[in-house]
């Protein structure tokens, strides 16, 4: 097992990496109330629910459980305020803490029932899809989807402790898998070469679900968000690095509808898009983004998205949360491993790099 902490004074938390982690020893000095409920979902309930509901019992935790559709489409307020059903009518306190087990869906909709819970309650993060374990777990990034745009609504809600069991992505389909590795992928374009010299050698060992080696490379990328989120924990800076490719993969996601693209799938094509608007800048050369192409294929990830009027692709680009007084701002690379945030690309270069990279 591998141990990294994400730096935040007194609220600094740890986050454990490892296959067939003691959940209950690894658990207890971080949940101190007697309370615990467990949001999940249908699809990850049957396969490991009990085994947590088990070691929290063992801890002598009063514990509840909450299990949500299964999908991005209901990562809404409807959805979000069945959490708060059940934490009312199980009679919870302010000391309780709510558990995520899950991917990504979960870890934002439990986190953001902690964030609001009472003004605020503690929050556990158990990230079971590659995806959550190499990002949503980690920072406190919290929230729900709005009609008109992802992820909208939300909190920043830092928790107590994530787990990330290696041996939860056994029963991962292995189109999440690949989502998964768009996010990791993400972390070695934006700022390590080395990193990505590693994924170009072992891109086929981690799609076959290695365990050793998945464990390295959510190791290596949460140490990447640890070190963001330390640095600048609500996104005033540098952490907005952090969304390369997702200004372009928001739009492909809302278009397209939510949970038809895998946000992984849209993440990486939008990172096609960052790439190639960055090639036409002159920043990066044409062997660079054949590199970001061909590092993304690997990982049986989509480098063009379907048909979308350009209209309509800017118009969701327009929601993001990184426009400023109404100006859009990009993360694009200003070298393979450099990324940068600001508004000084050409307008009609970004029209050509979403255009040029649809089918
Ligand atoms: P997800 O939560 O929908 O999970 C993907 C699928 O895998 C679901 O069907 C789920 O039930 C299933 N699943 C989960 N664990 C499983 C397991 N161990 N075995 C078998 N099936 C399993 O999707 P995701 O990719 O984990 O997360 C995507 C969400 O995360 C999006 O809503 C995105 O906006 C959000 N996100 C948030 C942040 C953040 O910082 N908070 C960062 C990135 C993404
Ligand atoms: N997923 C981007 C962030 O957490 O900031």
């Amino acid at each position: 097992m591998q141990t990294l902490h994400v730096e935040l004074g007194d609220r600094r938390y740890p986050i454990f990496i490892g296959s067939d982690l003691d959940s209950q020893q690894l658990l207890a000095p971080y949940i101190s109330g007697k309370q615990v409920m467990v949001v999940t979902n249908t699809t990850v309930a049957p396969l490991y629910l009990e085994h947590y509901l088990d070691a929290l019992t063992a801890l002598g935790k009063v514990v509840s459980t909450c299990v949500l559709p299964d999908g991005e489409q209901y990562k809404n307020i409807e959805h979000l305020n069945l959490i708060f059903d059940a934490l009312l009518s199980a009679g919870f306190n302010r000391d309780c803490t709510v558990l995520a087990l899950g991917g990504g869906v979960i870890g934002d909709m439990a986190g953001f029932a902690a964030a609001c819970f009472q003004r605020g309650v503690y929050f556990v993060q158990v990230p079971t899809t590659l995806l959550s374990q190499v990002d949503s777990s980690v920072g406190g990034k919290t929230g729900i989807n709005h009609p008109l745009g992802k992820n909208m609504i939300g909190a920043f809600q830092q928790p107590q402790v994530v787990l990330a069991d290696m041996s939860h992505l056994k029963t991962l389909p292995k189109r999440e898998l690949s989502a998964g590795l768009a996010e990791i992928i993400k972390y070695a374009l934006l700022g390590d070469t080395e990193f990505l010299v590693w994924l170009e050698q072992h891109m086929e060992k981690l799609l076959a679900g290695d365990p050793i080696l998945l464990a390295e490379a959510v190791y290596r990328s949460c140490a990447h968000k640890a070190r963001i989120v330390a640095s600048d924990e609500k996104e005033q800076g540098e952490r907005a690095l952090l969304n390369l490719g997702h200004t372009f993969g928001h739009a492909i996601e809302s278009y397209l509808g939510y949970g038809n693209w895998l946000h992984g799938e849209a993440v990486a094509t939008g990172m096609v898009m960052a790439a190639d608007l960055s090639e036409r800048m002159g920043w990066i050369s044409t062997v660079d983004l054949d590199r970001v192409k061909k590092i993304i294929q690997s990982a049986d990830l989509p480098i063009v998205c379907p048909k979308i009027p350009l209209d309509e692709f800017l118009a969701y680009m327009a929601h993001d949360k990184k426009v400023l007084n109404g100006q859009l701002r990009l993360v694009l690379l200003k070298q393979l491993g450099q990324a940068t945030i600001g508004s000084d690309f050409d307008v009609e270069s970004m029209h050509q790099a979403i255009l040029a990279n649809q089918q």
